[in-house]
């Protein structure tokens, strides 16, 4: 079988990708049987299409791209023109979340769903926001949506929730934003607040815009993707977010002196079905209490017990090795 793909996005996520893809396609072809080719790549300032050597010239795109070259695209401000020109099958999608409307992200994936093109995507913004519609459509269509890199990336939250759908989950609680550990741990150590979100940025663990961690965006979003994958429909537009700033410094240093942590927290409450992101003190004894550094935490309330999973968000080439696991999934639900 062979497999057409695009890559959209050729940021840190997509630059790993595509490596993943040149260095395991030998994988796919003498374990599956499948001849993948990635067929162009996009970012936002435009696209290139890629030849039949497709394993040397990314892995050249890609080093050029790292140095800053980025004349070779032709200049697009539309990443579905490179679908149009090179029918893939699949598209993978790396690109920024956007989370205040939604677009360009929703018009990307309204359009590959409308071309018949599958999708595998690190970016959370469709399925946080719009998650019934495009599993909907996807499922119109019987078309793939593989969204594992969006929630914990390097540890299967998803797997762990989708495999306890139709169970009685009563409660989900989470750590799942890294950033705001480091900002904590910094904060815990005597910095402000202000001085610990600069440094963070500065070294460019938050995003550019660090009100997407801060403000509970981003773990907001992940959350209503586990939710729906859960079984229950709701959209991050839903979930309650407190800013983690709302808790004073010193009650961060307190918290650490005796024992305690602050940890900024993303509940569901499955029964109520009130959904809330803020900053907890957390006692010793609570799993979440641990979770540190690049670490994410899930503890679920199902059947008067608790399952709880601890593992590696990111980086960027642990969650293209995350989106290879999607890509091996959908060739499974393709050969039947
Ligand atoms: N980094 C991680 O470990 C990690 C883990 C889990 C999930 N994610 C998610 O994965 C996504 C990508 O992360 P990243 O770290 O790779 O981000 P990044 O380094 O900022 O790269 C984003 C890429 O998307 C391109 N882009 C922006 N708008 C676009 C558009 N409208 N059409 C096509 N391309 C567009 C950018 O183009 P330019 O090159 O022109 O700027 C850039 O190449 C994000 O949604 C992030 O939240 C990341």
């Amino acid at each position: 079988m062979r497999v057409g793909a695009v890559i959209i996005g050729f940021g840190n996520v997509g630059r790993e990708l595509s490596r993943v893809l040149a260095r395991r396609a030998e994988f796919l072809k003498t374990e599956m049987g499948v001849e993948i080719e990635v067929r162009g790549i996009a970012a936002s300032r435009g696209y290139v299409t890629i030849g039949q050597d497709w394993r040397k010239e990314i892995l050249d795109l890609a080093s050029r791209y790292e140095l800053g070259d980025k004349g070779f695209l032709r200049s697009s401000g539309d990443p579905l023109e490179l679908v149009d020109l090179t029918s893939p099958d699949l598209a993978f999608v790396a690109i920024p979340p956007s989370y205040t409307t939604g677009e360009p992200n929703l018009t990307i994936y309204r359009g590959l769903l409308k071309r018949g093109v599958s999708i595998i995507t690190a970016d959370k913004t469709g399925l946080a926001l719009r998650y019934d519609e495009l599993f909907g459509e996807a499922r119109r269509r019987g078309i793939y949506i593989g969204y594992r890199a969006t929630v914990m990336a390097g540890t299967p939250a998803i797997d762990v929730i989708t495999g306890l759908v139709g169970r009685e989950i009563r409660r989900i609680r989470g750590v799942l934003n890294a950033t705001t550990n480091y900002i904590l741990s910094l904060v815990e150590k005597g910095l402000s607040f202000d001085e610990a979100v600069s440094k963070a940025v500065a070294e460019k663990l938050a995003e550019p815009d660090p009100r997407i961690d801060t403000e509970g965006l981003d773990p907001s979003a992940k959350l209503a993707i586990l939710v729906n994958s859960a079984g229950v429909k709701i959209s991050m537009e839903n979930i309650k977010r407190t800013p983690l700033t709302s808790v004073p410094e010193n009650i961060v240093r307190e918290a650490a002196r005796s024992g305690r942590r602050v940890k900024y927290v993303a509940i569901a409450d499955m029964e109520r079905k009130t959904f809330s992101v803020s900053p907890e003190i957390l006692d010793p004894e609570d799993p979440l209490s641990n979770i540190s550094g690049n670490y994410n935490g899930l503890s679920i309330d199902i059947e008067g017990e608790k399952i709880l999973l601890t593992g590696p968000a990111g980086p960027a080439w642990r969650t293209a090795g995350v989106m290879f696991t999607d890509l091996i999934s959908y060739l499974n639900q393709r050969q039947g």
